[in-house]
């Protein structure tokens, strides 16, 4: 896989005029356009198309979490949009995942379309070891070994890979094998503010680590020229 192709940009804007301008500067430069509930429930699925029109594929970043039969509608009929990758909730079961891939798959092929890959998210990151069991109610249990164990679960079910925070990209790689993607956000190169995340990793540890893609929003969008920041961070990668 070439180095750009790793790159998945976050368009966490509010409008489709904000996010096609990214879309037409940076669809050249990289893998990718993360379209998450902010910008899909501001312009609605149709943006997922007009960002294919511009050249970029798409992972639709919605995390359903519903009953099986409806997590599978709906990957139906985001498989009818054209993504590249979706995502759902490991905590949703191995049921749910089970049929949402299958639904997928039965739809790319009566479209002669590529399935979108799948992504399970285990364990927000935002969630300490204290809320896992306070909240959550999940005790005795260390929270990364959690995330492994639901890791491998989606494996199990069908899903493509996962989304997860650069610390666990290690033991899921161990767990989960070669093929099984890893996505990871929190990535901050070097030179680039942190913002509000806190423990950052930076794309060549990331990709070192084991990672596939990562998830980049401010480094890039918020630089003072964004496809020049995203060169940067190719140039880094190929290093
Ligand atoms: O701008 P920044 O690079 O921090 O954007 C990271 C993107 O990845 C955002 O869309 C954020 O919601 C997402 N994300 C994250 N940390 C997680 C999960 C998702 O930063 N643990």
């Amino acid at each position: 896989m070439q180095a750009q192709e790793r790159i998945i940009l976050a368009l966490d804007v509010d409008s489709r005029e904000q996010a096609l301008a990214l879309v037409k500067d940076l669809a050249p430069h990289v893998g990718a356009f993360k379209v998450g509930m902010q910008l899909f429930n501001s312009c609605g699925p149709k943006i997922v198309e007009e960002i294919n029109q511009l050249g970029g594929r798409v992972f639709l970043d919605l995390k359903f979490h519903d009953i099986p039969n409806t997590v599978a509608a709906a990957g139906r009929v985001i498989t009818r949009l054209n993504c590249f990758m979706f995502n759902v909730h490991a905590a949703g079961g191995r049921e749910m995942m089970r049929q949402v891939v299958e639904e997928v798959e039965d739809e790319a092929k009566k479209l002669t379309v590529a399935a979108p890959l799948s992504l399970a998210v285990t364990v927000l990151t935002s969630i300490s070891q204290e809320q896992l069991e306070e909240e959550i109610g999940v005790k005795g249990r260390k929270l990364k070994d959690l995330v492994v164990k639901w890791a491998l679960m989606a494996k199990e079910c069908g899903i493509s890979g996962v989304v997860s925070s650069p610390q666990e990209i290690e033991a899921i790689r161990a767990a989960c094998g070669p093929e099984f993607k890893i996505v990871t956000p929190g990535i901050r190169p070097a030179w680039s503010e942190k913002n509000d995340q806190k423990r950052i990793t930076t794309p060549g540890q990331a990709l070192q680590m084991g990672a596939d893609f990562m998830v980049i929003g401010r480094p890039i969008t918020q630089a003072e020229n964004p496809v020049e920041a995203a060169l940067r961070i190719i140039s880094e990668l190929e290093e």
